[in-house]
């Protein structure tokens, strides 16, 4: 099914929730599957330290193009039979404007085998979804995809705007790469990947895959819409109610009584402006039922993006207990969900699932010592002495201070990067045994998971929730 004219978007949910294989279930239901592209890298060299038992990371790698690169990562961080008990993940490289060659390498081959994984054995359509806000991976990450053969990339949080000439120029075999925005620093800097230089003559020619940009403002849309470079293929406007990260209301941030951002009639998509762009969109964020892809339709949509549903699937990549706790609550009607708008360090309000013994728990939260060594919401800045340095208001408060940082920004921050992975059953082991803390987020629309769940009380499979959605 071509990518512009699917009804069905699975959303990208990070980290690794959109798993290749709940992917390739809904690109096999003839819907976009799409891949989570944030922290490939990492959870790449993770699965291979854990033995990669069912094979699936080195089957991936048997088909990447250039063997030699990867029988380095191989060689790096497969243990066959997995780690010792206790014994932490190895350090993966963290994004930098100058990345490494091995940074690179890694990135390159993680997102390989997640969409080489999520195409394989069907003739489907596949994705891969990227946060404009970690400008720093996007370069290398897209080549791995590209390489793999995505069909569609999606971006959000921020404004994609160099994405369509960065696909265009990977697509050509030129050096990618978009601007990086460094605080204090006059100018911006650039961060590139060469395919020529990481890949050789190994490298193969590559598709561009259509884009499509996620965004929460009409006059965002409008305004890539205008000209060649920025215009994307398609769409998908999401509301915030949405999963994940969500846009700051407009104008001043107010709270209501349960600290949760209002969003009010500014906030609201003028639809039949953006439907005049002639651009295909999708609509996201408490569509995904069936009357809310005919509402999305009358609408005058091409279909919608659905989250929290496939989140709940038994493909996710949810840790099994995690999913079990979940589906649980749905069912006893217990399961709360909150936007939390200091919990990410990214500064845009983030939607949390209430559940005990996650950081949504302020003991566990209190608990845990802060640290950074994922790194992925690190945020450039000019030091005084005029280099390049990172940094992220999920560290160490001194150590963000020290930095430059605001301590107030630091106030009630989550540490996104080490939780989310964790919720995939990759958390990190610190040396003294400690085990980093989930943290869940979920749609705050619960309407439709709960009546699927009513039709499959014992949990739904993508192909159960599509066919629902599409209702068969
Ligand atoms: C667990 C989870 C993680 C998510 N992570 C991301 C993400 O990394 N990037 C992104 O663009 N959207 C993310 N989203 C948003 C979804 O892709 C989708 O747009 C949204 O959930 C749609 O709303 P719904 O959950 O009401 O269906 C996430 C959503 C969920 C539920």
């Amino acid at each position: 099914m071509p990518a512009t004219t699917t009804s069905i978007i699975q959303g990208g949910m990070g980290v690794g929730v959109s798993s290749w294989q709940l992917a390739r279930a809904v690109a096999r239901a003839g819907q976009l599957g799409v891949v989570s592209g944030v922290a490939l890298d990492a959870t790449v060299a993770r699965r291979l330290q854990d033995g990669d038992p069912d094979g699936h990371v080195r089957r991936a790698l048997a088909a990447f193009p250039d063997q030699a690169m990867a029988a380095r990562v191989l060689d790096r961080y497969f243990l066959a039979g997995g780690r010792e008990p206790g014994r932490p993940y190895r350090p993966t490289p963290k994004l930098a404007l100058r990345p490494s060659r091995h940074s690179q390498e890694l990135a390159v081959v993680g997102n390989f085998v997640e969409v080489w994984l999520a195409k394989e054995g069907h003739g489907g359509t596949v994705g891969i979804n990227y946060l404009e806000k970690i400008q720093l991976a996007t370069p290398a990450a897209a080549l791995g995809a590209m390489l793999a053969g995505v069909d569609v990339v999606l971006m959000g949080a921020g404004v994609p705007r160099e994405t369509p000439q960065l696909l265009t120029d990977l697509a050509d075999g030129r050096v990618g790469g978009v601007g990086v925005d460094v605080a204090g620093a006059p100018e911006r800097y650039r961060v590139e990947v060469d395919p020529v230089d990481l890949l050789g003559s190994n490298l193969p020619p590559l598709t561009r895959p259509r884009f499509l940009a996620i965004v929460s403002a009409t006059v965002l849309a409008a305004y890539l819409a205008r000209d060649d470079s920025t215009r994307p293929d398609g769409f998908v406007i999401e509301g915030p109610v949405a999963g994940g990260h969500n846009a700051p209301p407009r104008g001043t941030m107010t709270l209501d009584e349960d600290g949760e951002p209002v969003y009010g009639a500014r906030d609201a998509v003028a639809l039949d402006k953006v439907a005049a762009l002639g651009l295909p969109f999708w609509l996201a964020g408490a569509y995904g039922t069936p009357d809310g892809l005919a509402a999305a339709r009358e609408l005058g949509a091409a279909g919608v993006q659905v989250g929290t549903l496939f989140a709940l699937a038994s493909e996710s990549g949810l840790r099994p207990d995690l999913l079990d706790r979940l589906r649980g609550g749905l069912g006893s009607g217990t399961l709360q969900v909150r936007t939390g708008v200091r919990t990410s360090p990214t500064g845009f309000p983030f939607k949390v699932a209430e559940l005990d013994g996650t950081l949504a728990d302020p003991e566990v939260y209190e608990a845990r010592d802060r640290l950074c060594d994922l790194g992925y919401l690190r945020t450039p800045y000019l030091t005084r002495a005029g280099r390049v340095g990172y940094r992220c208001p999920g560290e160490p408060e001194d150590a963000y201070v020290r930095k430059g940082g605001d301590l107030a920004d630091t106030v009630g921050r989550m540490c996104l990067c080490n939780s989310l992975t964790a919720d995939i059953g990759l958390g990190q082991t610190r040396p003294d045994g400690y085990q980093e803390p989930d943290l869940v987020t979920l749609g705050g629309d619960l309407g439709g998971p709960r009546r699927l769940l009513e039709r499959h009380p014992a949990g739904w499979t993508a192909a159960q929730a599509v066919a629902w959605l599409e209702d068969r």
